[in-house]
């Protein structure tokens, strides 16, 4: 058996692993599942992409009105899921949740296609589509809105950051023997860390 994962450190041990799945998972190594609960306490999933991580938490960005927005500002707690299965290895945080700011939805907005940024604007996401011509209409609206290059961001799409209590990482081991180090969050800012039964 090998040493239990040796990191201090979370975010480090994270992102050591993010560079491993980058160069091992054929897809998206930055896909996660994003766990909400519905108004009534019924858990809800769905797969975002991460888009930033630092020492304040894990971003991803959506439209706010979406069926997980409403979750999150009625109930502003989530967990993620990465589950690299090239490597084996899954990684899975719960924590509070925060709108980032403005500017750094506006950077990352910047940074997408075009047509992402026009379907920010033509997508109700989660709300019911008649038909897929409906769709594109919208689209086609968005594109004579906004026919240059700069395509403004929409007030209702921007980033949330998880903020973690909790991190866990998983490793496949032998015979279901598996190596699981959970980090917990502590009031100064500093983490402690224990290994759990497989
Ligand atoms: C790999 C993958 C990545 C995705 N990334 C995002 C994302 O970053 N943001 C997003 O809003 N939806 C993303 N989606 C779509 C969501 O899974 C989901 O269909 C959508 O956000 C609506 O979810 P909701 O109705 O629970 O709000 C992604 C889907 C997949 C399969």
């Amino acid at each position: 058996m090998t040493e239990p994962t040796p990191h201090a450190d979370p975010y480090a041990l994270f992102a050591a692993w993010m560079a491993e799945a980058e160069a091992a998972e054929p897809n998206d190594p930055n896909a996660m599942c994003l766990a909400t609960s519905t108004p009534d306490g019924f858990p809800s999933a769905r797969m975002v992409l991460l888009k930033g991580v630092d020492a304040r938490g894990f971003v991803f960005f959506t439209n706010h009105n979406s069926r997980k927005g409403g979750q999150l500002f009625a109930n502003p707690r989530a967990a993620l899921n990465f589950h690299w299965k090239t490597l084996r290895r899954v990684v899975r945080v719960e924590g509070d949740v925060e709108e980032v700011s403005a500017a750094e939805s506006d950077e990352y907005y910047a940074s997408r296609p075009r047509l992402s940024r026009l379907g920010a604007w033509a997508s109700l996401q989660s709300s019911s589509l008649g038909s897929r011509a409906e769709l594109e209409a919208a689209l086609a609206e968005a594109e004579a809105r906004f026919p240059g290059p700069d395509v403004p961001r929409p007030p209702h799409w921007g980033g949330f950051r998880v903020v973690p209590r909790r991190i866990e990482f998983w490793r496949d081991m032998p015979f279901r023997l598996h190596d699981r180090r959970v980090f917990h969050a502590q009031p100064d800012g500093s983490w402690t860390s224990e290994t759990l039964y497989p």
